[in-house]
């Protein structure tokens, strides 16, 4: 039962690759007109990891800075989502909790929902931190994007995490009630626990989006949610940044409203320029739209900010925060920039080594090949065993 407080996002740090393939070489490469990547899918780049980083690393990277600011004190729940998971038991926080030091009186588990685990994560923090306002949870969503070499699916790759600091009185967004929420059984996109690439149906999983859309805010509406025109802006999943423009079409269309091209632009155009750069980040990729909006040059103080989640499989979420007057403060605008702006450019044919790279599964010891500037690195695996350091 909540107890009043009000409960949301505190502090929020994301991180990325080491490496970033233009859309231009991709486009070069496959003969491609690149207005298809720039307009048609509205991206102009893709985040791709070194060998020796994956979502532990970027997760850890992501989520030190928070731990720099605020200590440990307080944190006794770590939630890492994730649906590119690196193994089928451990949870990849674990290895995070250790990365970071926190205290050992912590719980750590791994959610995964597709590109929902990370609301589903905040969803299940807030409920924590209702229960006792004095504990703090630290929310980290981290996610390699990786579709089969020349498939539709390639130009819409990318990685990076997002950590969330979730608190009682948060210095960033308050989260509201209630949530729209819609479930459907959807084959749009899985992994088989074999494979190391998604398989994907594009047509049907842009379908079975909108399908989530609307189904979301109907819930939302019947739990008596704000009005449409409450909001000032919009973060939606992003697998590619026209995706929130369909969507967000959608959504004002099925509401019965006009689609004023200004008023969907105005509403989503802030929120789309790390997306747009990084790629799809799965989980994180909501969470990079909200990071975009309140980095970017205007004044959302007071402001409501819709969030519309959407998970292939499918599960989907919307809900409402509201920014917190003063929330300039406490963002982290200059670190976001410069880890987009440190990615190394690298060619297509980088690109396609990175991608076909892989540990043998022989149980020998297998270091990586050094790659990231980052923080934290896989150093490789032995005895099956992934081994983690900090650089
Ligand atoms: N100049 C400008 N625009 C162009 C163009 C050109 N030269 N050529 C094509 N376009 C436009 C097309 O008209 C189209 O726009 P509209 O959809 O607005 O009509 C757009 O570029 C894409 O063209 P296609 O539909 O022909 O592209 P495609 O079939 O090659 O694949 C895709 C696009 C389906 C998104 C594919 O990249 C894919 O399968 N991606 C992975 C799946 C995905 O991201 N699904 C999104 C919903 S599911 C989800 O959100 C969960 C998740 O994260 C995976």
């Amino acid at each position: 039962m909540s107890n009043g407080a009000t409960v949301g996002i505190h502090d929020l740090s994301f991180a990325t690759t080491e490496f970033v393939l233009p859309h231009t070489a991709l486009a070069e490469y496959n003969g491609t007109p690149v207005g298809k990547y720039h307009t048609g899918i509205g991206q102009r780049s893709m985040s791709v990891p070194a060998a020796d980083e994956d979502i532990v690393t970027l997760g850890a990277s992501a989520a030190a800075p928070i731990v720099a600011r605020h200590g440990t004190d307080g944190i006794r729940t770590l939630v890492f989502a994730t649906e590119s998971s690196i193994d089928q038991a451990k949870a990849a926080g674990v290895y995070v909790h250790s990365l970071l030091g926190l205290p050992s009186a912590t719980r750590v588990v791994e959610l995964k929902q597709a590109c929902y685990g990370a609301t589903a994560a905040l969803q299940f923090a807030l409920g924590l931190i209702h229960r006792d306002p004095t504990q703090k949870v630290l929310v980290v969503a981290s996610d390699v994007s990786k579709y089969e070499l020349d498939s539709p699916g390639e130009a819409t790759q990318g990685a990076a995490a997002v950590a969330m600091l979730v608190t009682a009185d948060p210095a960033l967004v308050r989260i509201e009630d209630p949530s729209g929420l819609f479930t459907a059984d959807v084959m749009d996109f899985w992994r088989p626990n074999y494979r190391d690439a998604a398989l994907v149906d594009g047509q049907e999983s842009i379908g079975a989006y909108l399908q989530a859309v609307q189904g979301t805010w109907k819930d939302y509406s019947e739990q008596g949610g704000r009005p449409l025109e409450d909001f000032g802006a919009f973060c939606y999943h992003q697998p590619f940044t026209k995706m929130a423009y369909k969507a967000h079409r959608h959504l004002l269309n099925s509401a019965g409203r006009d689609t004023d091209e200004a008023a969907v632009e105005q509403a989503l155009g802030r929120t789309t320029g790390y997306n747009a750069v990084i790629g799809n980040s799965y989980t994180a990729s909501v969470y990079l739209g909200l990071a975009a909006l309140l980095d970017g040059a205007e004044d959302l103080d007071g402001q409501a900010v819709g969030f519309l989640s959407y998970g292939s499989g499918s599960v989907a979420e919307f809900f409402a925060g509201t920014v917190v007057p003063g929330y300039r403060e406490h963002l982290r605008t200059e670190a976001h920039r410069e880890a987009v702006e440190r990615r190394q450019p690298i060619g297509y044919d980088r690109y396609r080594e990175l991608h076909e790279w892989g540990f043998p599964t022989d149980g020998g010891d297998h270091p990586t090949p050094a790659g990231t500037t980052g923080p934290f690195r896989l150093a490789g695996i032995g005895g099956h065993k992934r081994i983690y350091e900090k650089r």
